[in-house]
Protein backbone atom coordinates (compact mmCIF):
# COMPACT_ATOMS: atom_id res chain seq x y z
CA UNK A 1 0.00 0.00 0.00
CA UNK A 2 1.39 3.53 -0.98
CA UNK A 3 1.15 6.48 1.63
CA UNK A 4 -1.41 8.47 1.32
CA UNK A 5 -2.49 11.81 1.41
CA UNK A 6 -6.01 13.97 2.65
CA UNK A 7 -8.02 14.58 -0.49
CA UNK A 8 -7.19 17.91 -1.86
CA UNK A 9 -9.54 20.53 -3.38
CA UNK A 10 -12.82 22.59 -2.46
CA UNK A 11 -15.68 22.34 -0.75
CA UNK A 12 -18.47 21.20 -2.28
CA UNK A 13 -22.20 21.34 -2.08
CA UNK A 14 -22.32 17.90 -1.80
CA UNK A 15 -24.88 15.46 -4.17
CA UNK A 16 -27.71 18.15 -5.65
CA UNK A 17 -30.26 14.90 -6.25
CA UNK A 18 -30.60 11.17 -4.81
CA UNK A 19 -29.72 8.81 -7.80
CA UNK A 20 -29.77 9.21 -11.47
CA UNK A 21 -32.87 7.59 -13.01
CA UNK A 22 -33.61 7.31 -16.69
CA UNK A 23 -34.34 11.17 -17.48
CA UNK A 24 -35.97 12.31 -20.83
CA UNK A 25 -36.34 15.42 -22.21
CA UNK A 26 -40.20 15.70 -21.37
CA UNK A 27 -39.38 14.65 -17.79
CA UNK A 28 -37.05 17.38 -17.44
CA UNK A 29 -39.23 20.54 -19.32
CA UNK A 30 -38.96 23.58 -16.65
CA UNK A 31 -41.92 24.89 -14.95
CA UNK A 32 -42.36 28.80 -17.14
CA UNK A 33 -41.86 30.55 -14.32
CA UNK A 34 -38.27 29.62 -13.68
CA UNK A 35 -37.41 29.99 -17.48
CA UNK A 36 -34.52 32.19 -18.28
CA UNK A 37 -33.66 33.95 -21.00
CA UNK A 38 -29.78 32.59 -22.47
CA UNK A 39 -27.80 33.39 -24.89
CA UNK A 40 -25.63 30.68 -26.21
CA UNK A 41 -22.18 31.93 -27.93
CA UNK A 42 -21.13 29.28 -30.36
CA UNK A 43 -23.02 26.70 -32.23
CA UNK A 44 -20.61 24.28 -32.42
CA UNK A 45 -21.19 20.63 -30.73
CA UNK A 46 -21.56 22.21 -27.23
CA UNK A 47 -23.18 25.48 -28.30
CA UNK A 48 -25.73 23.82 -30.20
CA UNK A 49 -26.69 20.77 -27.55
CA UNK A 50 -26.43 23.16 -24.77
CA UNK A 51 -28.88 25.77 -26.78
CA UNK A 52 -31.53 22.95 -27.56
CA UNK A 53 -31.03 21.42 -23.95
CA UNK A 54 -31.74 24.19 -22.48
CA UNK A 55 -34.54 25.13 -25.00
CA UNK A 56 -36.21 21.94 -24.65
CA UNK A 57 -36.09 23.04 -20.38
CA UNK A 58 -38.55 25.72 -21.06
CA UNK A 59 -35.73 28.54 -21.43
CA UNK A 60 -36.11 31.05 -23.82
CA UNK A 61 -32.33 30.59 -26.24
CA UNK A 62 -30.51 33.00 -28.69
CA UNK A 63 -28.21 30.89 -30.20
CA UNK A 64 -24.64 33.21 -31.63
CA UNK A 65 -22.17 32.59 -33.97
CA UNK A 66 -19.81 34.66 -36.67
CA UNK A 67 -20.84 32.31 -39.27
CA UNK A 68 -24.09 33.34 -40.94
CA UNK A 69 -24.53 29.78 -42.00
CA UNK A 70 -25.01 28.19 -38.73
CA UNK A 71 -27.10 30.61 -37.25
CA UNK A 72 -29.39 30.23 -40.63
CA UNK A 73 -29.49 26.66 -40.16
CA UNK A 74 -30.80 26.57 -36.63
CA UNK A 75 -33.52 29.17 -37.53
CA UNK A 76 -34.62 26.84 -40.34
CA UNK A 77 -34.64 24.21 -37.92
CA UNK A 78 -31.56 22.27 -38.84
CA UNK A 79 -28.91 21.45 -36.50
CA UNK A 80 -25.00 22.75 -37.56
CA UNK A 81 -23.61 19.93 -35.62
CA UNK A 82 -24.16 15.62 -36.10
CA UNK A 83 -25.46 14.60 -33.00
CA UNK A 84 -28.01 11.75 -31.35
CA UNK A 85 -31.31 13.60 -31.09
CA UNK A 86 -30.19 17.26 -32.00
CA UNK A 87 -31.60 17.52 -35.62
CA UNK A 88 -35.50 16.70 -33.74
CA UNK A 89 -34.84 19.02 -30.25
CA UNK A 90 -33.54 22.15 -32.74
CA UNK A 91 -36.80 21.90 -34.81
CA UNK A 92 -38.92 21.29 -32.52
CA UNK A 93 -38.01 24.32 -30.05
CA UNK A 94 -37.46 26.32 -33.00
CA UNK A 95 -40.91 25.95 -34.39
CA UNK A 96 -41.93 26.43 -31.00
CA UNK A 97 -40.31 29.82 -30.77
CA UNK A 98 -38.35 28.73 -27.61
CA UNK A 99 -34.76 28.53 -29.88
CA UNK A 100 -33.43 31.04 -32.24
CA UNK A 101 -30.25 32.20 -33.68
CA UNK A 102 -28.19 35.39 -34.74
CA UNK A 103 -24.96 36.82 -35.79
CA UNK A 104 -25.20 40.13 -33.89
CA UNK A 105 -24.14 39.57 -30.35
CA UNK A 106 -24.98 42.79 -29.13
CA UNK A 107 -28.58 42.01 -30.01
CA UNK A 108 -28.58 38.72 -28.10
CA UNK A 109 -27.11 40.44 -24.76
CA UNK A 110 -30.04 43.15 -25.04
CA UNK A 111 -32.46 40.56 -24.92
CA UNK A 112 -31.38 38.24 -22.76
CA UNK A 113 -30.06 37.57 -19.09
CA UNK A 114 -27.11 35.25 -19.62
CA UNK A 115 -24.72 34.33 -21.72
CA UNK A 116 -23.24 30.61 -22.16
CA UNK A 117 -19.98 30.87 -23.71
CA UNK A 118 -19.38 28.16 -26.05
CA UNK A 119 -16.81 29.13 -28.52
CA UNK A 120 -14.11 27.10 -29.60
CA UNK A 121 -10.47 26.75 -27.62
CA UNK A 122 -8.15 24.79 -29.92
CA UNK A 123 -4.43 23.93 -29.67
CA UNK A 124 -1.65 26.14 -31.21
CA UNK A 125 0.71 24.44 -33.12
CA UNK A 126 2.64 24.62 -30.20
CA UNK A 127 0.42 22.75 -27.70
CA UNK A 128 -0.84 25.58 -25.98
CA UNK A 129 -4.59 26.93 -25.65
CA UNK A 130 -5.65 29.20 -28.15
CA UNK A 131 -7.98 31.32 -26.06
CA UNK A 132 -8.59 33.90 -28.97
CA UNK A 133 -12.43 33.39 -29.67
CA UNK A 134 -12.77 33.76 -26.21
CA UNK A 135 -11.07 36.77 -25.71
CA UNK A 136 -12.86 38.23 -28.41
CA UNK A 137 -16.34 37.32 -27.10
CA UNK A 138 -15.46 38.50 -23.74
CA UNK A 139 -14.78 42.49 -25.58
CA UNK A 140 -18.15 41.71 -27.63
CA UNK A 141 -20.41 41.05 -24.38
CA UNK A 142 -18.59 43.46 -22.43
CA UNK A 143 -19.24 46.13 -25.14
CA UNK A 144 -22.94 45.06 -25.26
CA UNK A 145 -23.31 45.16 -21.46
CA UNK A 146 -22.04 48.86 -21.44
CA UNK A 147 -25.42 50.27 -22.51
CA UNK A 148 -27.62 47.44 -21.42
CA UNK A 149 -28.54 48.33 -17.59
CA UNK A 150 -29.59 45.00 -14.86
CA UNK A 151 -27.80 41.92 -13.76
CA UNK A 152 -26.48 40.16 -16.56
CA UNK A 153 -24.60 36.80 -16.02
CA UNK A 154 -21.72 35.78 -18.12
CA UNK A 155 -20.79 32.19 -17.89
CA UNK A 156 -17.61 30.26 -19.63
CA UNK A 157 -18.70 26.88 -20.75
CA UNK A 158 -15.42 26.57 -22.84
CA UNK A 159 -12.67 24.25 -21.43
CA UNK A 160 -10.00 27.36 -20.49
CA UNK A 161 -7.14 26.29 -18.20
CA UNK A 162 -6.89 27.06 -14.84
CA UNK A 163 -6.95 31.70 -14.62
CA UNK A 164 -7.84 32.11 -17.77
CA UNK A 165 -11.17 33.50 -16.79
CA UNK A 166 -9.63 35.62 -13.96
CA UNK A 167 -6.80 36.94 -16.21
CA UNK A 168 -7.98 36.96 -19.49
CA UNK A 169 -11.96 37.22 -19.30
CA UNK A 170 -13.17 38.95 -16.24
CA UNK A 171 -10.58 41.85 -17.20
CA UNK A 172 -11.80 41.87 -21.06
CA UNK A 173 -15.21 42.42 -19.55
CA UNK A 174 -14.49 44.80 -17.10
CA UNK A 175 -12.79 47.33 -19.52
CA UNK A 176 -15.18 46.52 -22.41
CA UNK A 177 -18.37 47.22 -20.14
CA UNK A 178 -16.55 49.85 -17.99
CA UNK A 179 -18.05 47.95 -14.85
CA UNK A 180 -17.05 45.58 -12.15
CA UNK A 181 -17.43 41.70 -12.26
CA UNK A 182 -19.62 40.62 -9.26
CA UNK A 183 -21.35 44.01 -9.34
CA UNK A 184 -21.83 45.26 -12.47
CA UNK A 185 -22.28 41.58 -13.86
CA UNK A 186 -22.16 38.42 -12.68
CA UNK A 187 -19.69 35.81 -14.20
CA UNK A 188 -19.29 31.95 -13.33
CA UNK A 189 -17.21 28.90 -14.92
CA UNK A 190 -19.37 25.77 -15.76
CA UNK A 191 -17.41 23.35 -17.81
CA UNK A 192 -19.02 20.72 -19.75
CA UNK A 193 -18.62 16.92 -19.46
CA UNK A 194 -20.27 15.58 -22.28
CA UNK A 195 -19.38 13.27 -24.79
CA UNK A 196 -19.88 13.79 -28.52
CA UNK A 197 -22.31 10.96 -29.69
CA UNK A 198 -24.41 10.89 -26.69
CA UNK A 199 -24.21 14.63 -25.63
CA UNK A 200 -28.13 15.33 -25.70
CA UNK A 201 -28.24 12.13 -23.29
CA UNK A 202 -25.72 13.30 -21.45
CA UNK A 203 -27.30 16.58 -20.81
CA UNK A 204 -29.70 15.53 -19.20
CA UNK A 205 -28.21 12.94 -16.95
CA UNK A 206 -24.82 14.69 -16.44
CA UNK A 207 -22.04 12.63 -14.05
CA UNK A 208 -22.28 16.06 -12.28
CA UNK A 209 -22.20 19.88 -11.95
CA UNK A 210 -19.54 22.14 -11.41
CA UNK A 211 -20.31 25.69 -10.79
CA UNK A 212 -17.33 27.93 -10.18
CA UNK A 213 -18.37 31.50 -9.11
CA UNK A 214 -16.87 34.74 -8.62
CA UNK A 215 -20.30 35.20 -6.53
CA UNK A 216 -22.75 33.41 -4.60
CA UNK A 217 -25.30 35.50 -6.93
CA UNK A 218 -23.08 34.27 -10.10
CA UNK A 219 -23.33 30.49 -9.41
CA UNK A 220 -27.07 30.49 -7.83
CA UNK A 221 -28.22 31.81 -11.97
CA UNK A 222 -25.91 28.57 -13.46
CA UNK A 223 -27.63 26.66 -11.10
CA UNK A 224 -31.01 27.50 -11.46
CA UNK A 225 -30.43 26.59 -15.24
CA UNK A 226 -29.77 22.94 -14.40
CA UNK A 227 -32.17 22.42 -11.36
CA UNK A 228 -33.75 19.14 -11.34
CA UNK A 229 -31.44 17.40 -13.42
CA UNK A 230 -29.79 14.38 -11.63
CA UNK A 231 -26.08 14.53 -10.18
CA UNK A 232 -24.13 16.30 -7.44
CA UNK A 233 -23.58 19.97 -7.79
CA UNK A 234 -20.28 21.67 -6.70
CA UNK A 235 -20.14 25.15 -6.23
CA UNK A 236 -16.32 26.10 -6.02
CA UNK A 237 -13.79 29.13 -7.10
CA UNK A 238 -13.11 29.77 -10.81
CA UNK A 239 -10.26 27.90 -11.24
CA UNK A 240 -11.24 24.45 -9.74
CA UNK A 241 -13.77 24.85 -11.87
CA UNK A 242 -11.22 25.43 -14.58
CA UNK A 243 -8.95 22.95 -13.58
CA UNK A 244 -11.62 19.84 -13.05
CA UNK A 245 -12.02 20.04 -16.32
CA UNK A 246 -8.39 19.21 -17.15
CA UNK A 247 -8.29 16.75 -14.24
CA UNK A 248 -10.99 14.57 -15.62
CA UNK A 249 -9.22 14.77 -19.47
CA UNK A 250 -5.93 13.82 -18.58
CA UNK A 251 -7.52 11.14 -15.84
CA UNK A 252 -9.52 9.70 -19.10
CA UNK A 253 -6.54 9.60 -21.27
CA UNK A 254 -4.31 7.58 -18.41
CA UNK A 255 -7.59 5.22 -17.84
CA UNK A 256 -7.37 4.47 -22.07
CA UNK A 257 -3.93 4.32 -22.24
CA UNK A 258 -3.53 2.22 -19.10
CA UNK A 259 -5.98 -0.38 -20.19
CA UNK A 260 -4.22 -0.88 -23.83
CA UNK A 261 -0.83 -1.08 -22.09
CA UNK A 262 -2.41 -3.55 -19.82
CA UNK A 263 -4.23 -5.66 -23.06
CA UNK A 264 -1.09 -5.76 -24.73
CA UNK A 265 0.40 -7.49 -22.17
CA UNK A 266 -2.51 -9.34 -21.78
CA UNK A 267 -2.04 -10.27 -25.40
CA UNK A 268 1.11 -10.64 -25.67
CA UNK A 269 1.18 -13.40 -22.70
CA UNK A 270 -1.90 -15.16 -24.09
CA UNK A 271 -4.68 -13.60 -21.56
CA UNK A 272 -8.20 -11.89 -22.21
CA UNK A 273 -7.74 -8.83 -21.17
CA UNK A 274 -10.86 -8.34 -20.63
CA UNK A 275 -11.68 -10.70 -18.50
CA UNK A 276 -8.86 -8.98 -16.58
CA UNK A 277 -10.31 -5.34 -16.44
CA UNK A 278 -13.48 -7.00 -15.25
CA UNK A 279 -12.27 -8.17 -12.50
CA UNK A 280 -10.40 -4.94 -11.93
CA UNK A 281 -13.50 -2.53 -12.46
CA UNK A 282 -15.52 -4.53 -10.31
CA UNK A 283 -13.34 -3.50 -7.38
CA UNK A 284 -14.58 -0.08 -5.88
CA UNK A 285 -12.95 -0.18 -2.53
CA UNK A 286 -9.38 0.10 -3.79
CA UNK A 287 -9.48 0.21 -8.10
CA UNK A 288 -12.70 2.39 -9.05
CA UNK A 289 -12.67 4.75 -5.70
CA UNK A 290 -11.09 7.79 -4.16
CA UNK A 291 -8.24 5.63 -2.97
CA UNK A 292 -4.48 6.05 -4.24
CA UNK A 293 -6.19 9.24 -6.12
CA UNK A 294 -5.12 12.12 -3.12
CA UNK A 295 -2.23 14.20 -3.70
CA UNK A 296 0.16 13.60 -1.18
CA UNK A 297 3.99 11.51 -0.89
CA UNK A 298 5.28 9.49 -2.92
CA UNK A 299 4.21 5.54 -2.65
CA UNK A 300 6.58 3.05 -1.62
CA UNK A 301 6.13 -0.29 0.35
CA UNK A 302 6.86 -3.47 -0.46
CA UNK A 303 4.95 -4.14 -3.29
CA UNK A 304 3.63 -1.93 -5.61
CA UNK A 305 7.03 -0.73 -6.61
CA UNK A 306 8.34 -4.73 -7.06
CA UNK A 307 5.83 -5.69 -8.38
CA UNK A 308 5.24 -2.65 -11.14
CA UNK A 309 9.16 -3.65 -12.12
CA UNK A 310 8.70 -7.08 -12.44
CA UNK A 311 5.57 -6.57 -14.48
CA UNK A 312 7.80 -3.90 -16.73
CA UNK A 313 10.40 -6.19 -16.70
CA UNK A 314 7.80 -9.32 -17.84
CA UNK A 315 5.96 -6.86 -20.30
CA UNK A 316 10.11 -5.87 -22.22
CA UNK A 317 10.26 -9.54 -22.27
CA UNK A 318 7.29 -10.28 -24.55
CA UNK A 319 8.04 -7.39 -26.81
CA UNK A 320 5.56 -5.28 -25.48
CA UNK A 321 6.47 -1.37 -25.06
CA UNK A 322 4.22 0.32 -21.47
CA UNK A 323 5.55 3.47 -21.56
CA UNK A 324 3.24 4.77 -19.10
CA UNK A 325 3.98 2.00 -16.60
CA UNK A 326 7.78 3.03 -17.08
CA UNK A 327 6.79 5.98 -16.34
CA UNK A 328 5.59 5.59 -12.78
CA UNK A 329 8.41 4.99 -10.68
CA UNK A 330 10.38 7.89 -12.07
CA UNK A 331 7.51 10.59 -11.68
CA UNK A 332 7.13 8.58 -8.25
CA UNK A 333 10.83 9.40 -7.30
CA UNK A 334 10.46 12.85 -9.00
CA UNK A 335 7.81 13.39 -5.71
CA UNK A 336 10.33 12.63 -3.12
CA UNK A 337 13.10 15.05 -4.95
CA UNK A 338 9.84 17.97 -4.84
CA UNK A 339 10.01 17.22 -1.03
CA UNK A 340 14.14 17.36 -0.66
CA UNK A 341 13.90 20.58 -2.93
CA UNK A 342 10.90 21.93 -0.98
CA UNK A 343 13.10 21.48 2.41
CA UNK A 344 16.81 22.83 0.80
CA UNK A 345 14.98 25.89 -0.22
CA UNK A 346 14.59 27.02 3.19
CA UNK A 347 18.49 27.20 3.74
CA UNK A 348 17.55 25.53 7.23
CA UNK A 349 19.90 22.47 8.15
CA UNK A 350 18.20 21.42 11.25
CA UNK A 351 15.46 18.80 9.97
CA UNK A 352 12.87 16.82 11.73
CA UNK A 353 10.76 13.65 10.58
CA UNK A 354 8.13 12.70 11.62
CA UNK A 355 6.91 8.86 10.38
CA UNK A 356 9.47 6.70 8.66
CA UNK A 357 7.71 3.29 7.88
CA UNK A 358 6.13 3.41 4.61
CA UNK A 359 2.54 3.99 5.30
CA UNK A 360 1.08 4.82 8.97
CA UNK A 361 0.52 1.96 11.71
CA UNK A 362 3.26 -0.15 10.12
CA UNK A 363 6.73 -0.86 10.92
CA UNK A 364 7.61 -1.57 6.98
CA UNK A 365 10.51 -0.04 6.20
CA UNK A 366 11.24 -1.53 3.19
CA UNK A 367 11.16 0.91 -0.24
CA UNK A 368 9.38 3.64 2.31
CA UNK A 369 10.17 7.00 0.36
CA UNK A 370 10.69 8.52 3.55
CA UNK A 371 13.71 6.30 4.22
CA UNK A 372 14.50 7.94 0.79
CA UNK A 373 14.06 11.44 1.93
CA UNK A 374 16.07 10.89 5.12
CA UNK A 375 18.97 9.20 3.09
CA UNK A 376 18.86 12.09 0.68
CA UNK A 377 18.91 14.71 3.38
CA UNK A 378 21.54 12.99 5.41
CA UNK A 379 23.82 12.64 1.68
CA UNK A 380 23.49 16.25 1.63
CA UNK A 381 24.26 17.00 5.39
CA UNK A 382 21.23 17.93 6.91
CA UNK A 383 21.06 17.41 10.59
CA UNK A 384 18.26 15.03 11.09
CA UNK A 385 16.11 13.95 13.68
CA UNK A 386 13.50 11.28 13.41
CA UNK A 387 10.34 10.28 15.45
CA UNK A 388 7.80 7.26 14.66
CA UNK A 389 6.42 5.27 17.24
CA UNK A 390 5.73 2.26 15.17
CA UNK A 391 9.28 2.11 14.37
CA UNK A 392 11.02 1.37 17.57
CA UNK A 393 14.64 0.30 16.08
CA UNK A 394 15.43 -1.96 19.34
CA UNK A 395 12.58 -4.00 17.98
CA UNK A 396 13.26 -4.49 14.15
CA UNK A 397 13.69 -7.87 13.19
CA UNK A 398 14.02 -9.66 9.97
CA UNK A 399 13.64 -8.17 6.51
CA UNK A 400 13.33 -4.74 8.53
CA UNK A 401 16.34 -5.05 10.60
CA UNK A 402 18.19 -5.48 6.93
CA UNK A 403 16.63 -3.13 5.64
CA UNK A 404 17.91 -0.35 8.13
CA UNK A 405 21.21 -1.97 8.36
CA UNK A 406 21.72 -1.80 4.08
CA UNK A 407 20.34 1.45 3.32
CA UNK A 408 20.69 3.93 6.82
CA UNK A 409 22.64 1.99 9.54
CA UNK A 410 23.05 5.67 11.33
CA UNK A 411 18.96 5.26 11.77
CA UNK A 412 19.40 4.19 15.69
CA UNK A 413 21.24 7.63 16.57
CA UNK A 414 18.70 9.71 14.31
CA UNK A 415 15.63 8.44 16.42
CA UNK A 416 14.28 10.10 18.64
CA UNK A 417 12.40 8.35 21.78
CA UNK A 418 9.69 11.53 21.61
CA UNK A 419 7.74 13.94 18.88
CA UNK A 420 9.00 16.93 21.39
CA UNK A 421 12.76 16.25 20.98
CA UNK A 422 12.28 15.99 17.23
CA UNK A 423 10.21 19.54 17.08
CA UNK A 424 12.88 21.28 19.51
CA UNK A 425 15.99 19.90 17.21
CA UNK A 426 14.80 21.06 14.36
CA UNK A 427 13.97 23.98 12.14
CA UNK A 428 12.09 22.20 9.96
CA UNK A 429 9.41 20.03 10.67
CA UNK A 430 8.62 17.36 7.79
CA UNK A 431 5.57 15.53 8.31
CA UNK A 432 4.69 12.50 6.76
CA UNK A 433 2.34 10.58 9.25
CA UNK A 434 -0.20 12.04 10.86
CA UNK A 435 1.07 10.81 14.09
CA UNK A 436 -1.67 12.68 16.95
CA UNK A 437 1.87 13.14 19.10
CA UNK A 438 3.79 14.76 16.25
CA UNK A 439 0.87 17.14 15.85
CA UNK A 440 0.75 18.28 19.30
CA UNK A 441 4.09 18.69 19.74
CA UNK A 442 4.00 20.88 16.78
CA UNK A 443 1.83 23.12 18.46
CA UNK A 444 3.41 23.71 21.74
CA UNK A 445 6.35 25.63 19.70
CA UNK A 446 6.64 28.61 17.40
CA UNK A 447 8.76 29.17 14.56
CA UNK A 448 9.13 25.70 12.88
CA UNK A 449 8.74 25.78 9.00
CA UNK A 450 6.22 22.53 8.96
CA UNK A 451 6.24 20.73 5.39
CA UNK A 452 3.03 18.96 5.36
CA UNK A 453 3.26 15.70 2.94
CA UNK A 454 0.00 13.73 4.55
CA UNK A 455 -2.37 17.28 5.05
CA UNK A 456 -2.85 16.46 8.81
CA UNK A 457 -5.94 16.79 10.91
CA UNK A 458 -5.85 20.68 12.09
CA UNK A 459 -3.38 21.30 9.47
CA UNK A 460 -6.43 24.33 8.10
CA UNK A 461 -4.97 26.08 11.33
CA UNK A 462 -1.51 26.82 9.44
CA UNK A 463 -3.55 27.76 6.42
CA UNK A 464 -1.93 31.40 4.97
CA UNK A 465 0.95 30.94 7.51
CA UNK A 466 4.32 31.68 5.29
CA UNK A 467 5.94 28.99 7.67
CA UNK A 468 3.30 26.18 6.24
CA UNK A 469 4.12 24.37 3.09
CA UNK A 470 2.04 21.50 1.75
CA UNK A 471 3.49 19.57 -0.51
CA UNK A 472 0.45 19.36 -3.45
CA UNK A 473 -2.06 22.27 -2.13
N1 LIG B 1 -16.79 18.93 -28.52
C1 LIG B 1 -16.87 18.40 -27.33
O1 LIG B 1 -17.29 17.26 -27.15
C2 LIG B 1 -16.50 19.19 -26.11
C3 LIG B 1 -16.74 18.64 -24.86
C4 LIG B 1 -16.43 19.38 -23.73
C5 LIG B 1 -15.88 20.63 -23.87
N2 LIG B 1 -15.62 21.15 -25.10
C6 LIG B 1 -15.08 22.50 -25.18
O2 LIG B 1 -16.13 23.37 -25.53
C7 LIG B 1 -15.65 24.42 -26.39
C8 LIG B 1 -16.39 24.40 -27.71
O3 LIG B 1 -16.15 23.16 -28.35
P1 LIG B 1 -16.91 22.78 -29.69
O4 LIG B 1 -16.46 21.40 -30.02
O5 LIG B 1 -18.35 23.06 -29.56
O6 LIG B 1 -16.24 23.84 -30.71
P2 LIG B 1 -16.62 24.11 -32.22
O7 LIG B 1 -15.36 24.51 -32.89
O8 LIG B 1 -17.42 22.98 -32.77
O9 LIG B 1 -17.60 25.35 -32.15
C9 LIG B 1 -17.20 26.62 -31.78
C10 LIG B 1 -18.13 27.61 -32.44
O10 LIG B 1 -17.82 28.91 -31.95
C11 LIG B 1 -18.03 29.82 -33.01
N3 LIG B 1 -17.40 31.11 -32.72
C12 LIG B 1 -16.09 31.45 -32.78
N4 LIG B 1 -15.93 32.74 -32.46
C13 LIG B 1 -17.15 33.23 -32.15
C14 LIG B 1 -17.63 34.49 -31.72
N5 LIG B 1 -16.80 35.52 -31.56
N6 LIG B 1 -18.94 34.62 -31.50
C15 LIG B 1 -19.78 33.59 -31.66
N7 LIG B 1 -19.38 32.37 -32.07
C16 LIG B 1 -18.08 32.19 -32.30
C17 LIG B 1 -17.50 29.10 -34.21
O11 LIG B 1 -17.96 29.64 -35.43
C18 LIG B 1 -18.01 27.68 -33.95
O12 LIG B 1 -19.28 27.48 -34.52
C19 LIG B 1 -14.15 24.18 -26.50
O13 LIG B 1 -13.50 24.91 -25.51
C20 LIG B 1 -14.02 22.70 -26.24
O14 LIG B 1 -12.72 22.36 -25.76
C21 LIG B 1 -15.93 20.44 -26.22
Amino acid sequence: MPRLGRQGGDTTDGPGSEGVPDVGVADTAMPTARAKRVAVFGLGYVGSVSAACLASRGHSVIGVDVSPEKADMVNHGRSPVVEERIGDLIAEHVAEGRLSATTDSEGAVARTDIALVCVGTPSTPSGSLQTSFVEQVSDEIGAALAGRGGRYTVVIRSTMLPTTCEQIVLPRLEAASRMYAGDGFGLAVNPEFLREGSSVRDFFDPPKTVIGQIDEASGDVVAELYEGLPGPVYRVPLGVAEMIKYADNSFHALKAGFANELGAVCKGLGLDSHVVMDILTSDTKLNISPAYLRPGFAFGGSCLPKDLRAFIHRARRADVPVPILESILPSNEGQVERVFRTIEATGKRRVGLFGLAFKPGTDDLRESPMVALAERLLGRGFELMIHDPQVAVSRLLGANRAYVDQRIPHLSRLMASSADAVVNHAEVCVVGAADPEAIAALGRVDGRIVVDLVRFPGSADYEGDPGYIGVSW
